[in-house]
């Protein structure tokens, strides 16, 4: 023991005064759990550890290598013309810096254009949550109507056809021939080597390591709002700033949903792909549905997971309709106690913030973020007539 002298003097009470001090400082090691108000245990804030890695497709460099080159290839692409950085362009914060994302040539997205920085850490992936594999993603983002409407048969004779490739192939998976499902591994291992933040270079990251310096005063009471007073660990805590669960915030519509005629039709056909209710909500439903689709239960409309909120400083506009394009108007938004639907979660409360707190957490959120974590496009394999 190594306080000896404290624990005989101060005696119980004097423990859990200690231990709630410490919960509240947040950096709690055994404080006993916060409870958010619907009962969820707060983890604490804190840096990221290693990526979490699937075991049947562990990290080699040879992988990564092959991941980047078919990370920017368009040859994924139905009609070779979209690669995933053209809606995840690392120098737009992984993202495509719009607040609708463009789709597949004919077709406009319905959805924003979510970055793809730390998703390696989330367990489910999407605004909705419906995918919960880097590998599974790759396959909807490769063959998805709306994104690369891509061929499985098709993408390996094209990759075959490469001799470059080939060798890529065989030096990271031991195939003789590229096979869809490497790809899908080498796309996601590219993922979380590259699209990761590194705690070296976050100030709050720092700041957790001991450099007392990295914060701002205004950025350190930014954060004792956001744990307190803004009420934002009621759903992002832990590492990752999410609490993986779903919530409806009643985020206004975008108004170029209302206006634009791709993105109406990508809507219906969302709609109906995923199998809503023809009478009660296909033919009236006029905005996204969210984790609604995946369960079809009342309760889920306009639910979408919670994400993350490290690198924002790159990933503007926010939210999964894009409809906010600054930190400022987000924390508008909160302190009304977010907007308008009956469904909204009893975990919206108005916040009552004023000007300088606003600012204070504005500091904070800008901590979690830091320099661009930029990948230069590769030079692509080329074609070659094979004998
Ligand atoms: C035409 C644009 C487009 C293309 C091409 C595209 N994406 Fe996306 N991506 C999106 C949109 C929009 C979303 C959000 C969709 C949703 O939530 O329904 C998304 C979501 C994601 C996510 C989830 C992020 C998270 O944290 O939940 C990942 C990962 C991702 N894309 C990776 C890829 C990869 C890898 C490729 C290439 C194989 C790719 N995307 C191709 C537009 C695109
Ligand atoms: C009730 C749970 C909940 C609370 C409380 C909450 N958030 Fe969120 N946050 C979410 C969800 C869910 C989303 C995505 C919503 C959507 O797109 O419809 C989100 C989105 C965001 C985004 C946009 C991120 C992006 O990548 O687009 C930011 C920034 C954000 N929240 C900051 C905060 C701050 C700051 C607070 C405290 C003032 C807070 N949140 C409180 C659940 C919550």
């Amino acid at each position: 023991m190594r306080r000896p002298f404290n624990v005989r003097v101060a005696g119980l009470a004097g423990l859990v005064v200690a231990m709630l001090a410490r919960s509240a400082a947040g950096d709690g090691k055994a404080a006993a759990p916060r409870l958010a108000d619907n009962g969820r245990a707060i983890r604490p804030l804190g840096s990221l550890g290693p990526v979490p890695v699937p075991p049947d497709n562990k990290i080699s460099e040879p992988k990564a290598e092959l991941g980047k080159l078919l990370f920017f290839d368009a040859r994924l692409s139905g009609d070779v013309s979209t690669s995933c950085a053209s809606c995840h362009d690392p120098r737009q914060g992984w993202g495509d810096g719009g607040d609708l994302s463009r789709g597949y040539p004919g077709t406009q997205h319905w959805r924003n254009s979510q970055t793809v920085l730390n998703s390696a850490y989330h367990a489910k992936l999407f605004w909705a949550g419906e995918s919960t594999s880097l590998e599974a993603q790759a396959n909807s983002a490769i063959t998805g109507n709306l994104a690369g409407n891509g061929e499985p048969d098709m993408i390996e004779e094209r990759l075959a056809q490469a001799p470059e490739y080939v060798e890529l192939f065989r030096k990271a998976f031991g195939s003789f021939k590229p096979q869809y499902p490497d790809v899908l591994k080498a796309i996601a291992t590219f993922e979380r080597v590259a699209a990761v933040s590194d705690p070296g270079k976050v100030p709050f990251d720092r700041f957790l390591g001991g450099d007392a310096g990295a914060l701002s005063a205004a950025a350190q009471r930014g954060r004792a709002l956001f744990e307190g007073k803004a009420r934002c660990t009621q759903c992002h805590d832990g590492p990752l700033f999410s609490d993986e669960d779903y919530h409806n915030l009643g985020v206004p519509k975008n108004p170029a949903f209302e206006s634009d005629p791709q993105r109406q039709i990508a809507l219906r056909w969302q709609h109906y792909i995923r199998g809503v209710d023809e009478k009660a909500t296909y033919r009236s439903a006029d905005r996204d549905l969210g984790l609604f689709y995946e369960t079809k239960r009342p309760q889920d409309q306009g639910r979408f997971r919670t994400p993350s909120l490290r690198e924002l400083a790159h990933t503007a506009p926010y939210m999964h309709n894009g409809v906010f394009f600054t930190l400022e108007e987000v924390v508008d938004f909160y302190d009304q106690g977010g907007g308008d639907d009956p469904q909204k979660d009893p975990l919206m409360k108005p916040l009552g913030l004023t000007a300088q707190e606003k600012g204070d957490l504005v500091e904070f959120l800008n901590s979690l973020s830091g320099p661009p974590i930029v990948v230069d496009p590769p030079l692509l394999p080329q074609y070659a007539v094979l004998k």
